[in-house]
């Protein structure tokens, strides 16, 4: 198998987006402390540029779930790989993805995590492919609206390849 990956969105224009939704945030929560939650490995990237972008106090925390194999398609069976260090109840939860194809994996960590009771729960994504979606899932903050293919890059991957590419690609995959 081979891929060739053509840019989609540089980034300069990923920079540029994140600054304004950590700008965003930062009004939404004015005067209150943010708790981050990422999801591994995918948000990573994403989170520490936007953490550094948010003027409110901040701590994190991260989780592994796994929905993929080496492949392209969410199985829909979910596993926590690596829970929360921290417990979240009473704090202003905001769930940090990289995207969100099926909602799958949003929606199972969704309900997990209001069971936690959090003060509040919200949810930020670099990206969306709404085209794909099959369970609803209301996401609060959205990097970019992206059509129906394949990306890597910034933190996405294809068989844990391309995680480091600064920009997000398209790949086409033979
Ligand atoms: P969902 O459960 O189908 O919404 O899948 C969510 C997870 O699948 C994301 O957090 C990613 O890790 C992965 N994923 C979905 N679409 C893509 C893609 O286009 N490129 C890389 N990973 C993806
Ligand atoms: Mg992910």
């Amino acid at each position: 198998m081979s891929e060739k990956v053509s840019v989609l969105i540089d980034e300069n224009t990923i920079d540029k987006r994140v600054r304004e939704m950590g700008e965003a945030i930062s009004r939404e929560y004015a005067g209150e402390e943010l708790h981050l939650i990422c999801v591994l490995k995918g948000g990573v990237f994403f989170m520490c540029e936007l953490a550094k972008r948010i003027t409110v106090p901040v701590s994190m925390d991260f989780m592994a779930v796994s929905s993929y194999g080496a492949g392209t398609e969410s199985s829909g069976r979910i596993k926590i790989i690596k829970d929360l260090d921290e417990p979240i109840e009473g704090k202003n939860v905001l769930l940090v993805e990289d995207i969100i194809d099926s909602g799958k994996t949003l929606s199972f960590l969704m309900e997990m995590l209001k069971s936690r009771k959090p003060k509040s729960l919200r949810l930020c994504t670099l990206l969306d492919k709404p085209d794909r979606r099959v369970c609803k899932v209301e996401v609060n903050h959205t990097g970019f609206t992206i059509p129906d293919s394949f990306v890597v890059g910034y933190g996405l991957d294809y068989a844990q390849k391309y995680r480091n590419l600064p920009y997000i690609g398209v790949a086409e995959i033979n």
